[in-house]
């Protein structure tokens, strides 16, 4: 069994990951908030989009399971409830579930996608984007060949849930959403941060097997990557690939 164990920092976050809610705008574009929407934002994070969200004068809640995140949050003013994603405790509470970038650290969507859906008044929408089909692939692709190469863990390397856009769509319907539109949208994405921030950021327990190597074992992984993600100036590129979806729970 892949582990996931991440923890989440909202200082080390705020320096190498703030390109995920920059890049939020299409997703955003397909929730098309309402002024007075009441919204449960499903993995908030430090609450950017959130306030962003009540900004746009919807009545925000965000959950999370990070305490560190959810005080980041919290600290922006925004209401917060800290639960799993697999264990939401919300009923026919919500006009729309969105979500960012978060639903690839649930390994268990069923309960997800039960959750939500309990969450969701009738005729309620499930806009989100998340890691889809491929997504990351050189990067994990690397990462399994040098634990490999140092009979290390390989499976530490990716433990994300990346689905394809039939998957995922069948999964929303068997938990009884109408899946509106769904896509699978290749997104090369520049990391400012570089490779190495990016690995110790999201996959630092991968590094963590190699003890004292781990610096080791990370340059290992950008000299493989170097020269598929990074260009001759130096700029590195991740090989993100984002299945992003609109689903309805019917019954208005
Ligand atoms: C993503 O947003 O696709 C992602 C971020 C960190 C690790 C893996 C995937």
């Amino acid at each position: 069994m892949s582990e996931i164990r991440q923890t989440w920092r909202a200082a080390d976050y705020d320096k190498s990951a703030r390109f995920v809610s920059d890049l939020a705008g299409p997703v955003l574009e397909w929730l098309a908030p309402r002024r007075g929407e009441r919204i449960l934002d499903l993995g908030c994070g430090d609450g950017v989009i959130s306030e962003h969200l009540m900004r746009a004068g919807c009545r925000v809640t965000g959950v999370d399971v990070s305490r560190d995140m959810l005080e980041a949050a919290r600290a922006r003013g925004v209401p917060v409830v800290r639960a799993s994603g697999e264990a939401l405790p919300f009923e026919a509470e919500f006009d729309a579930v969105f979500s960012n970038a978060a639903l690839h650290w649930m390994t268990a969507p069923g309960p997800v996608l039960e959750g939500v859906f309990r969450a969701l008044r009738p005729g309620g929408r499930f806009v989100a984007e998340m890691g889809g089909h491929g997504n990351v692939a050189a990067i994990i692709t690397a990462m399994r060949a040098v634990a490999r190469a140092r009979g290390g863990d390989e499976s530490l390397a990716g433990p994300w849930f990346f689905p394809t856009p039939r998957i995922y769509g069948e999964m929303l319907e068997r938990a009884g959403f109408k899946v509106r539109r769904i896509e699978l949208i290749p997104r090369p994405t520049r990391l400012d941060c570089g490779m190495a921030a990016w690995l110790k950021t999201f996959r630092g327990v991968f590094f963590e097997q190699f003890g004292a190597d781990a610096p080791l074992a990370r340059a290992e992984v950008e000299d493989l990557l170097r020269p598929v993600l990074c260009d001759e100036k130096g700029e590195w590129t991740a090989d993100y690939v984002r299945l992003r979806f609109e689903a309805v729970k019917d019954g208005a």
